[in-house]
């Protein structure tokens, strides 16, 4: 298990070491995971989760963004080690000199949780809910960030000339133990109707936090340049390819206190071995990581597929060591992966963890995913094939994973003219019968791909241990069948079903199409009832069993393995190209 900054801070906390000692973890929290959402030789995504705001030093005057604090994501330089260490923190920022301009009035706006004392070049010019006993000053009792408080200071004449003014804060809490600090001054000049900000929302300052600031700590400055505020990715196609910067984009995750981060890398080259970075300045780098892209004839490949995943934490970290162990070239999840019912974000943050730390190939390389969503990605975890909520009841799952259509996790990823994945929505955020036109227009312009899998969630060919999907099969399976797909991947049921190959609700052999199921990746597994299954004379073979497929394929055809926990390979089927 990766250990986290919090907690790698706690334990040099415990060995007693000094702030000055604190080591500056890697700089993904949560993360990476390579998303392939399309042909991964177009586009491919490098996402990671971290705190909506950049992390604040100790110990030293450095620079950074306002405002200052932690908790509550309403910071956007952030210290982590504050609650419970030290109360207060200084910052201080140069105001340029300007031209006289008579008759023009400071104020100021601030934010703050809990107090603060203001000072213009070493002359306090504000204080709210602070008191001072013994020299030591902290906050006088609780007030809540949210409201912008405007404080008139005076005429503008208050800013020196020359080298221009300095202006300083110290927020304080109440104690050690507050759940949050934040503070966030503007300094607006107001000349008649106009507002002329000195010191706009987000201006970077110089801050100390951790250690008591100097004597006339609030005259001076050291000038100190704002650095880089993002995070940076740097990717590589080959230990000797030159280092490519990539652009960052990065949305809101859960309530606030995390965001994601997500590059996109387009036009990579077939088979090759791409290193990247992420660095955080101030911070560092990471450890390179890399990943490899499918070979230039993907017709020999090897994926794995399976679904239902985070019930235990355990057995989750169990499964995908046991899947990157197989060296496979990509896994595709259909769904029901962290069961955060979009409620619950810090069930992905564990998700993402676990995949980034454990799914990791034999040389240490990450594993791209392929994605379906399932209904615990959504909010009340429904199956809704007629009457489906729409993305925003998984907004969680879609801000974390991106599609080629925003908000639609319907999508194909073709490798070359080789292979396709068509994913589908099997009733979570769209109706089933809204996506049967596209997946009719998706598999007649794939007519020449020999190999071309379907996948989603809910089972419509299962085994009795839910209700099968009657909207897929007459929507969905007639075409597949139609289109003579290789096979069709389904979830959802905690159990191991693979069906026969079935044409038309009956079994085919030949011209049927198997229905390879269902979904019980690491989560507890259901029982089977053996009357059920019985009835279902598609059914080729069902266990109550946590398993993977181990997908193969070769130019006349593919296998699929099924491994179970254990690593134990308990079936498989050999199939020829049927299209
Ligand atoms: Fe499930």
């Amino acid at each position: 298990m990766q250990m986290g900054h919090h907690s790698r801070v706690k334990r040099l906390l415990g060995m007693g070491l000094s702030l000055g000692c604190l080591v500056q973890a890697g700089p993904v929290k949560h993360g990476p995971l390579v998303h392939w959402n399309q042909d991964p030789t177009k586009a491919c995504g490098i996402v990671w989760i971290d705190a909506a705001g950049d992390p604040g030093r100790e110990g030293k005057w450095s620079i950074g963004p306002a405002g200052f604090g932690y908790a509550d994501g309403d910071d956007a330089t952030v210290f982590e080690g504050m609650r419970n260490r030290y109360t207060s923190l200084a910052i201080r920022c140069r105001i340029a000199p300007r031209k006289p301009d008579p008759g023009a009035r400071l104020v100021l706006r601030v934010n703050y949780d809990d107090g603060f004392i203001a000072w213009l070049d070493g002359r306090e010019i504000a204080r709210r809910n602070v008191v001072e006993s013994g020299g030591v000053a902290r906050a006088a009792g609780s007030h809540d960030a949210g409201k912008w408080e405007e404080i008139p200071i005076g005429p503008a004449e208050l800013l020196a000339g020359g080298e221009g003014s300095v202006l300083a804060f110290q927020g304080f809490n109440r104690n050690v133990e507050s759940s949050d600090l934040t503070l966030h001054p503007v300094l607006i000049l107001r000349s008649g109707a106009r507002e002329i900000p000195l010191i706009p929302h987000g201006h970077s300052w110089e801050y100390l936090a951790g250690s008591p600031p100097e004597t006339d700590w609030n005259r001076r400055t050291l000038g100190l340049a704002p650095g880089e505020r993002s995070f940076e990715l740097e990717y590589r196609t080959g230990p000797s390819a030159p280092w490519s910067k990539a652009a960052i984009s990065s949305r809101p995750f859960g309530f606030g206190m995390q965001r994601v981060f997500r590059s996109e890398l387009r036009g990579l080259p077939a088979a090759a071995e791409v290193e990247f970075r992420i660095s955080k300045s101030p911070g560092g780098g990471s450890e390179p990581y890399r990943f490899r892209m499918p070979p230039a004839d993907p017709s020999r490949i090897r994926f794995i597929t399976g679904g239902d995943v985070y019930h235990q934490r355990e057995a989750m970290d169990r499964m995908n060591r046991l899947a990157g162990r197989q060296d496979p070239l990509f896994v595709l999840m259909g769904g029901d992966l962290a069961y955060a019912n979009n409620i619950k974000p810090d069930r992905w943050l564990d998700y993402v963890d676990s995949w980034a730390a454990n799914a990791r190939a034999p040389d240490g390389r990450l594993i791209p995913k392929v994605v379906a969503i399932g209904n615990h990605e959504t909010l009340g975890a429904g199956y809704h094939p007629n009457d489906a909520p729409g993305p925003e009841a998984a907004s969680l799952f879609y801000s974390l994973f991106e599609f080629p259509v925003k908000d639609d996790a319907t999508h194909v990823v073709d490798f070359g003219n080789s292979l396709s994945l068509v994913m589908l929505d099997s009733g979570h955020t769209r109706n089933i019968s809204a996506q049967t036109a596209w997946l009719r227009g998706v598999l007649e312009a794939r007519r020449k791909t020999p190999c071309l899998f379907a996948a989603y969630h809910r089972p419509a060919w299962g085994c009795g241990t839910k209700d099968d999907s009657v909207e897929i099969r007459r929507e969905w399976s007639p075409l597949f069948e139609q289109h003579r797909v290789s096979a069709v991947f389904e979830y959802d049921h905690h159990v191991f079903c693979r069906s026969h190959p079935i044409r038309n609700g009956a079994v085919d052999p030949v011209n049927g199409v198997p229905y390879l199921g269902a979904g019980a990746w690491s989560v507890d597994v259901r029982k089977l009832d053996a009357r059920e299954v019985a009835r279902r004379l598609w059914v080729a073979r069902a266990e109550a069993r946590n398993h993977f497929y181990l997908i193969e394929t070769r130019p006349g055809g593919f296998s699929a393995e099924a491994m179970d926990i254990g690593g134990e390979v308990f079936d498989r089927i050999d199939r020829a190209w049927t299209r």
